[in-house]
């Protein structure tokens, strides 16, 4: 496949957070369950089965991808020890190890293994009642993202068994992008639900930064060959539909956790996760000769002096917007500079311009579903992400690296439409490399550096329209 990497990573430190999370501990009560009332009982929730009722030969497990309708080796590429494809099997593991224990051990959380607010991402959020086979050690099992197997398992392979079916019995329709990207959200940026949330804490404490774009992500851990039979049960999926529609849940979902009391907030500080992690993390200089270390932002009207939203998705999705869902463009972007502007006002203000962006996220989301991706769309994206309205935009490391991996994804699509040769795509490699390296160390991260590689990736692309 030869995909870049974004090389997203920093420096990590131990803080000297010292304070128990005592009732933080406590709020994170058990475990990610479905809602369950006082009639739980008679309610039964799918159980959730296990990895291994899903592993047999005959079934997921076999070594070669010799199935007749999907692979049959999906455990084996789940499994896989060498890429990030097998991410999700190693999960749990990672939870025994030296960095984890850092973590909770900062803030009085217990064994990683069994604490709660490290579960809900590192092991499938599995809610009562669970099969006899589950096993919280498999880490981000099948059952995660696929849906609870209890009401499907028997069905879905029998004869006469449909893709609307499984869905019906509890399946979850992951072909489907806006059920996909809400359900990757949940761990790859945080839900409102307990355990799924990395706080600045946790990142102070040493969990790594988290960036993620959907299609690209989805491409990194596929396990499934999209062939004749595959489009004629789900349809052929959509790289430029799923990266827009992604951007818009991200965003929606980033407005829905900073409006949410309980997350936006931490003691008397707004949440610090949701800003720009550069804008607090930089050197000082006190000098006659100032020394200015960031870059005013046309599309992010905060005073300086005050840390910057991270705008990552804001940015994207504007592209997504001009050429997806022009319509709905002007919306998107007062709605975000009103939202930057009201974090300099106070809180009310801001949750209420929060509710505003995330509800016109939403409406995008909606909007680029249905939108037509195909003919020029893609180019028309890569062009305005570099173009003069939205490059003066990419003054922060996150929003860059979101830009770069736009671009990636991007010229994947134009790939897959047959716009562009698997050769001419090779051949501009570098220059995604290029632009890559510059979002390669957040702590050298420069600006302008940055503009001028994502431009000439994006002139390469050009020219081969
Ligand atoms: C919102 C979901 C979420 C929560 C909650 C969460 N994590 Fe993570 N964690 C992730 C994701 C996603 C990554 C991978 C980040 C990346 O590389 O993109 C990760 C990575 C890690 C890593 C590095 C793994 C590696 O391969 O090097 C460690 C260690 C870790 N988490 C420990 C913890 C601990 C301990 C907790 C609880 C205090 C926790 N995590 C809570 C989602 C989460
Ligand atoms: C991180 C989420 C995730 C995990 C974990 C996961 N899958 Fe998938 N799987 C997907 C996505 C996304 C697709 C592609 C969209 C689709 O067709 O549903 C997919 C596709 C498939 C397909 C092809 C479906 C088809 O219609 O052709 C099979 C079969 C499958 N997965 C089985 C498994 C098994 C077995 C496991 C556990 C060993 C597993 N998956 C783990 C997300 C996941
Ligand atoms: C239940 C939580 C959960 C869900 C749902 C989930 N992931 Fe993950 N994912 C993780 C964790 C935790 C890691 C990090 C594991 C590690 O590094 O050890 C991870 C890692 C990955 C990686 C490897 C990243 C890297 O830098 O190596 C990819 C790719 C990925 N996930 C894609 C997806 C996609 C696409 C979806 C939705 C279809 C998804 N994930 C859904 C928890 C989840
Ligand atoms: C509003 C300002 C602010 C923002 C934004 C911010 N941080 Fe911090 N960060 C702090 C403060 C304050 C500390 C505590 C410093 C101390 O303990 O001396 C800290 C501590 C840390 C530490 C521990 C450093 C150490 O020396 O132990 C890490 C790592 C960290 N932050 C990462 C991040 C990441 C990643 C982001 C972005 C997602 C981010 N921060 C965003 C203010 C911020």
């Amino acid at each position: 496949m030869g995909l870049g990497r974004p090389g997203i990573e920093f420096g990590q430190g131990a803080s000297v957070l010292g304070a128990a999370l005592a009732l933080g501990a406590l709020l994170l009560s058990l475990f990610i369950t479905p809602p369950s009332g006082a009639g739980a009982a008679d309610r039964v929730a799918p159980a959730f089965q296990g990895v291994a009722s899903c592993a047999g030969t005959t079934c997921h497990g076999r070594l070669e991808a010799d199935g007749a309708v999907v692979r049959q080796d999906e455990l084996k590429l789940w499994q896989e020890p060498s890429t990030p494809g097998g991410a999700h099997s190693r999960a749990f593991t990672v939870l025994n190890g030296t960095r984890a224990h850092q973590i909770t051990a900062t803030l009085g959380l217990g064994e990683p293994a069994s604490a709660p607010a490290c579960l809900g991402c590192h092991a499938t959020p599995a809610g009562d009642p669970r099969g006899a086979r589950f096993l919280t050690s498999d880490g981000v099992g099948c059952e995660a993202c696929h849906g609870a197997a209890g009401g499907w398992i028997a069905s879905h392979y029998s004869v006469g068994a449909s893709h609307a079916a499984n869905v019906s019995r509890g399946m979850v329709a992951l072909d489907r992008p806006a059920t996909r990207a809400a359900l990757c959200l949940d761990c790859h940026f945080g839900s409102a639900r307990n355990g799924q949330f990395v706080s600045h804490r946790m990142m102070a404490a040493g969990h790594p930064r988290i960036a993620f774009e959907l299609d690209l992500f989805s491409t990194l851990q596929l396990h499934h060959n999209e062939d004749a039979d595959y489009a004629a049960r789900k349809g052929r999926s959509d790289s430029v539909r799923m990266w827009a529609v992604g951007q818009a849940m991200a965003l929606g979902r980033e407005m829905a956790l900073f409006a949410n009391p309980a997350r936006g907030s931490e003691g008397a500080f707004p949440e610090f996760t949701f800003f720009d992690c550069h804008s607090c993390h930089r050197r000082i200089f006190d000098q006659a000769d100032r020394v200015k270390t960031w870059e005013a932002n046309p599309g992010r009207p905060i005073p300086a002096g005050m840390p910057p939203f991270n705008d990552e998705n804001m940015i994207l999705l504007a592209a997504a917007a001009r050429v997806g869902a022009p319509g709905l463009a002007p919306r998107l972007d007062a709605d975000s500079r009103a939202f930057h502007a009201a974090i300099a006002r106070d809180r009310g203000a801001a949750v209420a311009a929060a509710n505003r962006l995330g509800a016109t996220a939403n409406a995008l989301a909606a909007a680029l579903g249905n939108a037509p991706t195909g003919g020029d769309s893609a180019f028309a994206m890569v062009d305005v992400v570099a173009g003069p309205v939205l490059s003066p935009r990419f003054t922060d490391y996150e929003g860059s690296a979101q830009g770069v991996m736009a671009i990636d994804t991007l010229l994947n699509a134009l790939v897959r439409q047959g716009r562009v040769t698997t050769g001419a795509a090779a051949g501009i490699r570098a220059n995604i490399n290029r632009a890559y390296a510059a979002v390669k160390d957040p702590n050298a991260y420069r600006p302008g550096d940055f503009r001028a590689s994502l431009a000439e990736a994006v002139r390469a692309i050009r020219a081969l329209r």
